[in-house]
């Protein structure tokens, strides 16, 4: 088993602690602020219950907990890890401050990865001497129930680091997607932005309300995406596969996205519409339950995905 040293313990470093630890590795939570660490353990224990009770940790709580330790520096966190997982706050210079500091601290065997969200690895590992175990490792929130994160190599990111990474994260539980090579918004993001920008745009132009849209999805095609992706779906739905679904209609998509259409602008007259239709539904004070219950719906969810997986086949 291994070491693994878990920097900046707010939302997602936390969760990571969880993935690791219930895999059986040693992980090490340090944090700029000194009480991050203790925080972090107490919040670990809940969800630990959460998962024990949703039938989603085979091992015993207590023993997962008992994997993770709060230390006090960054030299204690990086002693022998040979994985370090940093969950700072998403600014450029920061990353490349502490990436710096990373490299000077950590055993030349360990890679180095960043959870971030948007950042390119090209932009934090430039200059470094070890640039070569430097890489972005980024979940999805939340990182303890969804499985897929997305391993980003900069150009000078070696062959090796990338499958090391992937084989930690698959041997977490987690689903590795191994980039060939960075760009904005890596795959997640990408696909999420295609699917807002026209979610806005229907909205915008008043074709379809706020409430629609969202039913569009959790309704429709989100059921399907739970368990299969839209490339499966697609050879799915015509009677001979993907190339007949291309054939038959390809011409829908072309004339629904002509080229010469602008950007729908997201924080124009249209989030005043959305803010609204959201808020009266949800209460801003609300939202923090809100989490809450989306969390417990994806335990239920997951727990349903690894039964049907078994029962009905993968
Ligand atoms: N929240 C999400 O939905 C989400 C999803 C995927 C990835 N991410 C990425 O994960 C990273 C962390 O996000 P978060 O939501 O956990 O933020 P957060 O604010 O909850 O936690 C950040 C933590 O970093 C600590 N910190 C600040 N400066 C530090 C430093 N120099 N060294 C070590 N620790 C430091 C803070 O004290 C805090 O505990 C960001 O890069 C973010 O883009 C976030």
């Amino acid at each position: 088993m291994a070491k693994i040293a878990i920097v900046g313990v707010g939302l997602i470093g936390r969760a990571w602690a969880i993935s690791f630890a219930r895999a059986g590795h040693d992980v090490a939570l340090w944090d700029v602020d000194a009480n991050a660490p203790a925080a972090a353990l107490t919040t670990i224990e809940t969800q630990l219950a959460e998962l024990a009770g949703n039938g989603l940790l085979e091992a015993a709580p207590a023993g997962v907990l008992s994997r993770i330790h709060a230390v006090e520096s960054l030299e204690a966190a990086l002693e022998g890890a040979t994985h370090v997982q940093e969950n700072s706050p998403e600014r450029l210079d920061l990353k490349r401050e502490l990436f710096a500091r990373l490299d000077r601290l950590a055993s030349p065997k360990a890679v180095l990865a960043s959870s971030t969200s948007a950042i390119l690895p090209s932009a934090f590992s430039e200059g470094l001497p070890g640039r070569a175990r430097a890489l972005v490792a980024h979940p999805i929130n939340p990182p303890h129930l969804i499985p897929a994160v997305e391993i980003v190599p900069a150009p000078w990111t070696s062959a090796d680091a990338v499958e090391r990474t992937a084989a930690l994260i698959r041997g977490a539980g987690h689903s590795p997607i191994v980039m060939a090579r960075e760009i904005d918004g890596f795959v997640v993001n990408r696909l999420q932005g295609a699917l807002l920008e026209e979610a806005f745009r229907l909205v915008a132009e008043g074709f379809a309300s706020v409430d629609d849209v969202d039913v569009a999805l959790k309704d429709g095609l989100a059921l399907r995406w739970s368990f299969m992706g839209p490339f499966e779906t697609i050879d799915l739905n015509a009677p001979e596969g993907v190339r007949d679904y291309v054939a038959r209609y390809q011409s829908i998509y072309v004339d629904m996205f002509p080229s010469d259409r602008g950007r729908a602008d997201w924080a124009g007259p249209v989030l005043e519409k959305i803010e609204t239709a959201r808020r009266a539904k949800l209460p801003a004070s609300q939202l923090a339950e809100r989490q809450a219950w989306r969390d417990r719906r994806l335990m239920a969810l997951l727990a349903h995905k690894r039964r049907a997986a078994r029962d009905v086949g993968e």
